[in-house]
């Protein structure tokens, strides 16, 4: 009898967590049970990793400890400095792969896959993240990176390591709220990546190098980069039904929308439109902002019949836009802010771990004949 196949493991439960809660018909989030809306509105992204990474809120004494190693943590080795410089040419999300392998090499718990030891890699891996990403971006313009200021938090310093300035407050808060917004996501397929190499007893490091790799792709993180390439070639909201149309038209997806889980919209969209609203207004660019709510709100509302909204790369790419990011760096500053949920997904797999190893069922040729190669024609 022919096995049911469960293409694309849809709607498959892999195994249960703590980590994150998600109701795709309500649309609605919880990291650790707190709903992604307080967060995002009332918390910051170090608050956010800590409760992920231990499961509770944070005293203040906690925090504040807890930021402290955080901020402890930013240095990169200078090795790892010169690896970035010889694959400078390379997309940010590929340097940011190939320093996170790099920085493998001078942790001292690399093979250390205890709860502990997992722990303090993830905590490393999330400090020293935007050092990777900002030098690499230094280096590929010819430019010096630049150190990690201690008195900066995560975001204000990974941008003041971007650009070699301090940054504005609300540029630091909005870039925190796209941490929050991007911190864990359940089986995602990168978060599934990481636990599959985790499940094989691999390390911490393997496993976000997949992670990196996984979110890479269009259908994942890569759609944020995707969107603002389509706003630009859009160039005027009067310009956007037609522009739709050809690529829907020709069976193609409008990248930004869409996602296995939420059939409404993802909730993190929610606080990114507000955010792009009023980003593109201060700026005198509001343009971006009104052909992506063309888009959403004239090109595909027949789509949410079928339950496709936005998703939350819909907007956040807008927003990096205004901020004077360039595109390529869409997807790495995702991955940065995703880095405490794949440990966290990684610490799950290692403490109940079973190898995971689906099957796939065989649809080829059976029992051919083997001809020698000089026989054959
Ligand atoms: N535009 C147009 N049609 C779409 C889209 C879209 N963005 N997304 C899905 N569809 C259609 C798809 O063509 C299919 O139509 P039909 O039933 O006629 O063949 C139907 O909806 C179901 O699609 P599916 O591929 O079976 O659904 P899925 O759950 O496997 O897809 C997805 C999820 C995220 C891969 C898909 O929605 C997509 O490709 N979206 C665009 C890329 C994107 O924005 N990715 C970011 C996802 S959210 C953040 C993240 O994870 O990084």
């Amino acid at each position: 009898m022919a096995p049911q196949i469960y293409k694309g493991l849809k709607d498959v439960y892999l195994d249960t967590t703590t980590a994150s809660f998600i109701d795709g018909q309500e649309g609605k989030l919880l990291y650790r049970g707190y709903n992604i809306h307080d967060l995002a509105e009332k918390s910051t992204f170090e608050e956010v990793v800590y409760l992920l990474l231990n499961g509770k809120l944070p005293t203040r004494r906690e925090l504040s400890s807890f930021d402290a190693t955080l901020r402890a943590n930013r240095r990169i080795p200078d090795e790892v400095i010169q690896v970035l410089d010889l694959v400078k040419a390379s997309h940010p999300m590929d340097a940011l792969r190939t320093g996170i392998s790099a920085l493998s090499a001078f942790d001292p718990d690399v093979n250390d896959n205890s709860p502990e030891a997992t722990l303090r890699k993830g905590i490393r891996l999330t400090a020293m993240g935007p050092t990777l990403v900002a030098a690499h971006h230094r280096l590929r313009q010819g430019l010096e990176p630049v150190a990690p200021n201690a008195d900066l938090n995560h975001a204000g310093n990974f941008l003041y390591m971007l650009f070699g300035e301090m940054p504005d407050e609300e540029t630091v808060k909005l870039l925190d709220v796209d941490f929050i917004l991007h911190a864990e996501h359940g089986a995602n397929a990168s978060a599934f990546g990481a636990r599959v190499t985790a499940s094989t007893l691999s390390d911490l490091h393997s496993a976000v190098v997949t992670g990196v790799g996984v979110l890479k792709g269009p259908w994942h993180g890569g759609a944020a980069e995707e969107v603002m390439k389509m706003a630009e070639d859009i160039g005027q909201p009067e310009n956007a039904e037609e522009y739709c149309r050809k690529i829907l038209e020709s069976g193609g997806r409008i990248m930004g929308f869409g996602h296995r889980v939420y059939k409404a919209e993802d909730p993190r969209a929610r606080h990114l439109r507000e955010r792009s609203k009023a980003l593109g207004e201060k700026v005198g660019q509001p343009k971006w902002f009104q052909i992506l709510t063309y888009v959403e709100e004239n090109v595909m509302v027949p789509y949410r019949k079928k339950g496709i909204f936005v998703n939350v790369d819909f907007f956040a790419g807008s927003i990096y836009y205004l901020l004077g990011i360039p595109d390529d760096l869409f997807i790495p500053i995702f991955a940065l802010g995703r880095i405490p949920g794949w440990t966290l997904q990684c610490l799950e797999q290692y403490k109940d771990n079973i190898l995971i190893r689906p099957l796939l069922e065989y649809t080829g040729p059976m029992d051919l004949q083997y001809v020698p190669i000089s026989q054959r024609r």
